[in-house]
C-alpha cells in the first residue's frame, strides 16, 4: 500500500490554490455541461463531490440537486471553494475537510458521487473506491473525469513519470481499461467509459504547480526520447503536450 501523500498535496495545492479557482481547465463549461448530461441529477438528490478543489464541480451540481457535500483534504483549496460558492450565491453546498480514503458518512447515504481531476492523487485507489461505494445508495451513480494514460506499458511508465516530475503529489494515472477493472472490483457496474484526447497547455500546466525549470527540462528530454509510436500518440511542442482523460459513469 502506498503512503499517505497529504504533505505533498498540501504543498502542491496549498501553495497554488488560487490558480485552480481561476483556471479555465476546471471551470470549462463544455466539460461541466457534459457531466450533468451524463449523470442526469434530479432535484431530490444528495451529492458528494470528492476532492472538490476550488469547487467548480460542486457549484455546477448544486444548481441541479437538493444538496452537495463537497470534501477536500487541503484547507487552502476549501477556502477557494468557499469564495467561489459565495460569488455564485449558493446555499446548498456543505464544505468539509475530509480524506476520500476515510469518509465520515453513514452507508447508503448519497445518490450521486462526482470526482474530477483527482483520483490520480489518491494513495490507495482501491480503498478510496470502496469508501465511495459504501456511502452511495444502491443505484447511486459515480462520475469520474481524470487524467489518464493509454493502455500501453510505455505510456503508463512515461506519462506517470512526467506527471510526477511536474507535481510530486501525483500518484498514478490509470488507463480506461484499468479504471474499468478498479470499478468492477469495487462492486460497481460501469455504464459509460470513454477516452478523451486533450492537450496540456504550456506553460500554464507547469505554472499551475510551480514546476521547477530543471523538471520542465527533464520532461522535454523524456518526451524527445519516446518511441516513434508514443510520439505519434502523444504529440507535443513547446506550447502543448498531448494527454488523454478518462470519463466514466458507474452505478452501485
Ligand atoms: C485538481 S484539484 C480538483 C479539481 C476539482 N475536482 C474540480 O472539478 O474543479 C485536485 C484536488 O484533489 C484533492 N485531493 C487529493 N487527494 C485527496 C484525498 N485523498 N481526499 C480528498 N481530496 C483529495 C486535492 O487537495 C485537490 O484539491
Amino acid at each position: 500500500m502506498k503512503m499517505d501523500n497529504k504533505e505533498d498535496l498540501t504543498k502542491s495545492f496549498g501553495e497554488n490554490a488560487h490558480s485552480y479557482k481561476i483556471s479555465n481547465v476546471f471551470s470549462d463549461k463544455e466539460d461541466l455541461d457534459r457531466m450533468i448530461n451524463i449523470v442526469g441529477p434530479s432535484e431530490s438528490d444528495i451529492a458528494l463531490d470528492i476532492a472538490t478543489g476550488a469547487g467548480h464541480t460542486a457549484v455546477k451540481l448544486s444548481k441541479r440537486v437538493k444538496e452537495v457535500v463537497a470534501i477536500d483534504v487541503v484547507e487552502n483549496m476549501l477556502n477557494q471553494a468557499k469564495l467561489l460558492i459565495k460569488e455564485n450565491k449558493i446555499e446548498n453546498i456543505n464544505l468539509m475537510n475530509m480524506d476520500v480514503h476515510s469518509l465520515g458518512f453513514k452507508d447508503d447515504y448519497f445518490d450521486i458521487a462526482t470526482c474530477r481531476f483527482a483520483p490520480h492523487h489518491f494513495y490507495n485507489i482501491e480503498v478510496a473506491i470502496k469508501e465511495v461505494y459504501r456511502v452511495l445508495k444502491k443505484g447511486g451513480k459515480l462520475y469520474i473525469l481524470d487524467c489518464s494514460v493509454l493502455n500501453l506499458e510505455e505510456a503508463k511508465a512515461t506519462i506517470n513519470n512526467i506527471e510526477k516530475l511536474r507535481d510530486p503529489s501525483h500518484v498514478n494515472s490509470y488507463s480506461l481499461e484499468e479504471w474499468q477493472d478498479i470499478l468492477k472490483n469495487g462492486g460497481f457496474k460501469v455504464l459509460y467509459a470513454k477516452n478523451l484526447k486533450r492537450q496540456y497547455i504550456l506553460p500554464d500546466w507547469f505554472d499551475r504547480m510551480n514546476t521547477p525549470a530543471k523538471n520542465r527540462d527533464k520532461i522535454f528530454n523524456i518526451l524527445r526520447g519516446m518511441s516513434e509510436n508514443l510520439k505519434r500518440l502523444y504529440s507535443f511542442d513547446e506550447r502543448y503536450i498531448t494527454t488523454y482523460y478518462v470519463e466514466l459513469l458507474a452505478v452501485k
